[in-house]
């Protein structure tokens, strides 16, 4: 189990079967949730973002992300897990996807902070801020296994659970490579 600067009883919220209550709650009391946070902050991005695990345990895992301004993550998968997406700072692009042999992209939308939306399992999506930006992401279970796809060499990658979302410069990090028809 890993744990860092969230209260017990918020970590117990996130993990609650009601999702709509975290949601709630989370958007409600921002302010105090980036107090919270604010000492685990300032990395510098090193792609679209840089990920950092606060909590982790059989139930899920929680991140926080800080993203560099306008830098498209690679379109992705969660693996198993579902959640939700707390976007604390900076104006987001989501970008969503189907693929069938191919990636095709089925819309996109702009998401202004501070917002919270739910996300099921199966979603393919990428996103981008257009400044720098702050995010929160509540997985359940952790993300394990999760698929980055690359359309420009039309590939699909299976990434380290330590990896983003984004073409790993380490192959040790590529655990598995599809290549698209
Ligand atoms: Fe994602």
């Amino acid at each position: 189990m890993k744990t860092c600067c969230l209260p017990k009883e918020i970590i117990e919220l996130l993990f609650s079967p009601s999702h709509t209550e975290a949601m709630d709650w989370l958007l409600k009391n921002i302010q105090t949730l980036k107090t919270a946070l604010s000492q685990v902050q300032a990395q510098v991005p090193p792609n679209a973002y840089s990920r950092k695990v606060l909590f982790q345990d059989e139930r899920g895992e929680i991140l926080l992300m800080q993203w560099s301004a306008n830098t498209f993550c690679s379109p992705h998968d969660h693996a198993k897990a579902a959640g939700f997406v707390l976007f604390l700072e900076g104006e987001f692009i989501e970008r969503d996807y189907e693929f069938r042999q191919t990636l095709t992209l089925r819309g996109q939308r702009r998401v202004l902070s501070p917002s919270i939306f739910p996300f099921e399992r199966n979603r393919i999506h990428d996103m981008a801020c257009q400044q720098k930006g702050l995010s929160l992401h509540i997985y359940t279970p952790a993300i394990s296994g999760m698929k980055v796809y690359d359309p420009a060499e039309r590939r699909t990658l299976e990434v380290s659970d330590s990896s983003g979302a984004w073409v790993p410069k380490d192959p040790k990090e590529i655990h598995r490579i599809e290549y698209w028809p």
